[in-house]
């Protein structure tokens, strides 16, 4: 029996609900593949600052370093939407992102044939799309210093927020992105803003130059505003995304609606020797938290990815997107993702159906 201890960071809004689910399925799956799930629950975003002041405590942190890996679901809302900046719940979530190393984000979005009436975009467009877009997760606009609102010497206040990367952040993101380009179609796009922006021009230089040692991936180029278009223009052009931190959250989404719903994306956060953190694309949703509508399957997808990129269990991984793939086959669907003549259902019937199509 494989054995693995996992952190569970429900947080706020959706995220409990969506877990419960995500909790259950993995149990499920171990059962059938001998694996032996050892879960703690800690705390994070606006639950850890109603419980204990913060977003993000040391014990949370700690007991995240020491697992083997952290499922995340999400956390915010409009109750902590005032508290400033560093009480704030996404606070916490940088910090946990920051504290585990996790340079890495990668965000699938592959059209399943099965949601391709879910889209808002024509069946000829998104029919066989299949995207992975490397977002920077630790540096960029999101960490750079200095940040903050001052007062001049006026008076007036300014805010500021500051766009920088070094060679070596840049470098260990273009080397995660070759490599996962590597395994894919072989065609690398980095998006950047090198027409105006100096910390473009670097990155754009660093990739051209680690290119030399990837020949056989195809390395291009875009501007982030024209990549916006493009993906909805034509997403099939698109193989691997390369991008930094603030772009790839913006285009992550972009991304995710090709797909049909942000409800089915899931992401894994990697970085160096530490445990990975997995968790949907989407927030806490917090229009329909509590209400049992939201959509498990970007959460349950990505507890598979958890198997597969941080715990290396592939077997039981795919036997979750089986799963997934068989319940929409079945025509179960949650509101997000609803057409015409499908069964409809809420967040705890999914996952009800679910454990029955893995039994
Ligand atoms: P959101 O992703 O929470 O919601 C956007 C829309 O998508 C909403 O209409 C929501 O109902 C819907 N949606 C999202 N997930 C869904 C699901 N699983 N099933 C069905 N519908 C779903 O983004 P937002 O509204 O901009 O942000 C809400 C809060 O979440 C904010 O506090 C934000 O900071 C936070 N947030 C957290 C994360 C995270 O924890 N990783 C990510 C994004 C936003
Ligand atoms: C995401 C979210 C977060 C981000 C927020 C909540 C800090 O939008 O995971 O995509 O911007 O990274
Ligand atoms: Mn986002």
């Amino acid at each position: 029996t494989n054995q693995y201890s996992i952190t569970l960071l429900p947080g706020d809004g959706i995220g409990p609900e969506i877990m419960d689910v995500t909790v259950k399925v993995l149990e499920a799956v171990g059962k059938q593949c001998d694996i032996k799930f050892n879960f703690q629950t800690a705390l994070i975003g606006g639950a850890a600052i109603d419980a204990k002041g913060v977003p993000l405590t040391p014990e949370t942190v700690e007991t995240c370093l020491k697992s083997d890996s952290v499922l995340l679901a999400a956390i915010g809302g409009y109750k902590w939407d005032n508290l400033p900046r560093e009480l704030r719940p996404e606070t916490g979530l940088l910090g946990i992102r920051a504290a585990l190393e996790l340079f890495a984000n990668l965000r699938p979005a592959t059209i399943l044939p099965q949601l391709i009436d879910a889209s808002s975009l024509k069946k000829e467009v998104v029919e066989g799309v299949d995207i992975m877009v490397v977002r920077e997760l630790t540096g960029g606009i999101y960490f750079g210093q200095p940040k903050g609102i001052f007062t001049s010497e006026t008076g007036e206040q300014r805010g500021v927020n500051t766009m920088a990367y070094t060679v070596s952040e840049i470098d260990r993101i273009a080397r995660v992105a070759f490599e996962t380009a590597q395994k894919r179609q072989k065609r690398l796009c980095s998006v950047d803003k090198a027409n105006v922006l100096d910390v473009s021009q670097l990155w754009r230089d660093r990739l051209i130059k680690m290119s030399e040692e990837y020949p056989d991936v195809e390395l291009t180029h875009m501007y982030v505003d024209n990549a916006a278009m493009q993906l909805v223009r034509n997403p099939k052009q698109f193989d691997t995304i390369v991008t930094g931190n603030l772009f790839g959250d913006i285009l992550s989404d972009a991304a995710a609606m090709l797909t049909g719903s942000i409800g089915m994306l899931p992401s894994a956060s990697l970085g160096a020797n530490r445990p990975g953190l997995f968790e949907p694309v989407h927030g806490s949703a917090p229009d329909i938290a509590g209400q049992d509508k939201a959509n498990p399957l970007a959460q349950v997808l990505s507890a598979a990815m958890m198997l597969r990129y941080g715990l290396n269990e592939p077997e039981a991984a795919t036997k979750i997107e089986e799963a997934v793939l068989k319940v929409l086959d079945l025509g179960y669907r949650t509101g997000d993702i609803m057409s015409e003549g499908a069964k409809a259902v809420g967040c705890q019937e999914m996952g009800k159906v679910l454990l029955q199509v893995l039994e």
